[in-house]
C-alpha cells in the first residue's frame, strides 16, 4: 500500500471571483510541501493551467526521492552513489520493487526465478522476423511488450501477489532476452538462450555476444559497469514515461501494455532517445572537423531549434548526480579495457567549455545521465540504435514498482487532467454543398 502525504495543518488562501477558500498543504517525508488543489474547482469552478506538469505533481510516492536543486537522487532512501558502488542491478530491483534490500534468501529466489522465467516463447522469434529489418529496435521492443501478454495471458485463479510477481519477473527477464534476440536478428545471425548458470547481466552480454564461431569470454569489468549502467536508469520518479506508465496503467489495463506505453515515451529524443542522439551528435562533430564551438553556437540561437543533447534537466539544476557516476565510470572502463574513445576526449572537452559559457550557466544546463552513457555503451559492443532498449531495460523495475504503487493506492483515480478549451465557440452545422 502506498504511503500517504500528511496534512501540515497549514493552508493557502485564494482569493477568487469575490470569494476566500482555503486549500491544504501536504507534505512528505523530505519537507517538500504542495498546496492540494483537488477540490478547487468543485469550490470555485477554476482548474490550474500547468503546461508539461513542471509545477504539479500526479501522486505521492515512496519509491525514489530527487533534489533537483542539490543533485540528490535516492532509490527507497538509499543515495544512488552507495548503490551504483555497492548493489547489483537485480538487488536494486528488488528494493525499488518491494521497498527493501532483500537478505540472502530472498535475493537468491529473486535471481532464480528471473532465470527461471527468461526463455521467450518460441512463436515470439517469427514474429520479430516480419519486422523490416531497418526497424528501431525500440518500436520493435515495445510491440513485443504488448504482445507478451498474448503469449503469457491473464494469471487466472492465482492469488493477486503472487500473479503481479510472476508477471513483473517474466517482464524482467524477457526484456532483456528479447532485446539482445533482436539484435541477433537484426544481424542476421543465430539467436543465443539465456543460460541459467549466469547472472542477469552477464547473461545479457552473452546473449548479445556468443556466437558459434567464436564464444563470448565473460569480462567482470564490462559485468560491473553494466550492473551500474542499468542502476543509474534503474528509476527517476515522475518523468515522461513513467508518468505515461503511471497514467496508462490507471485505466487499470495490464502490465504489460502500460510498459509498453512507456518505452514508447521513452523513445523520444528529449527523454531516452538523448543517449543515441548525444552519440550521434559527437560524430557529427567529428565528422564536421572536431570543432564544437558552432554547435554551441547554434544551441544557444533562439532561432535554431538545435539543443545540444545531453545537457538540460526538467528537474535537476545542477550536475545530474548519475551523470557524475557515469563519467567515472567511463574513465575507469575505457582505462580498463585499454579503449582510446575520440568521442570521449571530445565529450570532455565540449563539457569544458560549455560549463564555462554564460548561457549554460544562466540556464543551469548541466551534463545529464545521457551525456557519457552513450560512450560506456560503446565501449560494451552496443550498436548505437539499441541505446534507448538498454536505457529501457534499466527503467523496467521503475516502472513496475510505480504501477504497483498507483495500483496498490487506496486513494487511486483514473488520470484525467483537464483543459482550457480555446477552440471555436459553437457554430451551426455547415452541408457541404453550401461551403
Ligand atoms: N541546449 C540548449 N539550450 C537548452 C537545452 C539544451 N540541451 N536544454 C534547455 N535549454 C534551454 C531552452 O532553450 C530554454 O531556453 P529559454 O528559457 O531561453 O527559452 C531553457 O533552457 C529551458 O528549457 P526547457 O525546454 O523549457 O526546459 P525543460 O525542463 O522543459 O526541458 C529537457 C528539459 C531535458 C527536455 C531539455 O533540457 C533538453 O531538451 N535537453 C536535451 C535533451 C536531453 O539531453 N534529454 C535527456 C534528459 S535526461 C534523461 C532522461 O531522464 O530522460
Amino acid at each position: 500500500m502506498t504511503e500517504q502525504e500528511h496534512n501540515t495543518g497549514e493552508v493557502a488562501m485564494l482569493t477568487i471571483g469575490g470569494r476566500t477558500i482555503e486549500l491544504p498543504v501536504v507534505e512528505g517525508t523530505e519537507g517538500d510541501k504542495a498546496i492540494d488543489i483537488s477540490e478547487l474547482r468543485r469550490q470555485t469552478g477554476y482548474v490550474t493551467l500547468d503546461r508539461g506538469f513542471a509545477n504539479t505533481a500526479s501522486c505521492s510516492s515512496a519509491i525514489t526521492f530527487m533534489d533537483g536543486e542539490k543533485g540528490i537522487l535516492r532509490y527507497r532512501g538509499y543515495p544512488v552513489e552507495e548503490l551504483a558502488e555497492h548493489s547489483e542491478f537485480v538487488e536494486t530491483a528488488y528494493l525499488l520493487i518491494n521497498g527493501d534490500l532483500p537478505d540472502h534468501k530472498e535475493l537468491n529466489r529473486f535471481r532464480m526465478m528471473l532465470n527461471d522465467n527468461s526463455l521467450v516463447h518460441e512463436d515470439m522469434q517469427r514474429f520479430f522476423q516480419s519486422f523490416p529489418r531497418d526497424s528501431h529496435p525500440m518500436g520493435i521492443l515495445s510491440s513485443m511488450v504488448t504482445a507478451l501478454r498474448s503469449f503469457y495471458p491473464a494469471l487466472i485463479g492465482m492469488p493477486r501477489s503472487e500473479a503481479i510477481l510472476l508477471t513483473l519477473t517474466r517482464l524482467l527477464s524477457k526484456v532483456r532476452t528479447m532485446a539482445a534476440m533482436s539484435y541477433k536478428i537484426s544481424r542476421g545471425h543465430r539467436v543465443i538462450y539465456p543460460r541459467l548458470d549466469l547472472s542477469y547481466c552477464a547473461n545479457f552480454l552473452n546473449m548479445m555476444f556468443d556466437n558459434p564461431v567464436k564464444p563470448y569470454e565473460i569480462d567482470h569489468d564490462k559485468v560491473k559497469a553494466l550492473n551500474v549502467f542499468w542502476i543509474l536508469h534503474a528509476d527517476h520518479e515522475q518523468n515522461c514515461s513513467t508518468a505515461a506508465v503511471r497514467l496508462v496503467g490507471s485505466a487499470r489495463v495490464n502490465l504489460y501494455a502500460a510498459i509498453s506505453a512507456g518505452m514508447a515515451a521513452l523513445w523520444g529524443p528529449l527523454h531516452g532517445g538523448a543517449n543515441q542522439a548525444v552519440i550521434e551528435m559527437l560524430e557529427q562533430i567529428q565528422a564536421a572537423g572536431g570543432d564544437f564551438r558552432p554547435f554551441i553556437e547554434r544551441a544557444k540561437d533562439k532561432n535554431d531549434p538545435f539543443r545540444l543533447y545531453g545537457f538540460g534537466h526538467r528537474v535537476y539544476k545542477t550536475y545530474d548526480p548519475r551523470a557524475r557516476i557515469m563519467k567515472a565510470m567511463c574513465d575507469r572502463l575505457l582505462a580498463k579495457l585499454e579503449i582510446q574513445d575520440p568521442l570521449l576526449d571530445m565529450a570532455k572537452e565540449l563539457e569544458e567549455v560549455v560549463l564555462r559559457d554564460s548561457y549554460f550557466a544562466d540556464h543551469n544546463l548541466y551534463p545529464n545521465v545521457d551525456f557519457y552513457s552513450g560512450i560506456v555503451l560503446r565501449a560494451l559492443g552496443i550498436p548505437t540504435n539499441m541505446f534507448t532498449v538498454m536505457f529501457a531495460i534499466g527503467r523496467l523495475p521503475g516502472w513496475i514498482s510505480q504501477w504497483m504503487e498507483d495500483a496498490g493506492d487506496p486513494k487511486w483515480k483514473i488520470y484525467r487532467p483537464r483543459q482550457v478549451y480555446v477552440g471555436p465557440a459553437q457554430r451551426p452545422f455547415v452541408p457541404i454543398h453550401q461551403r
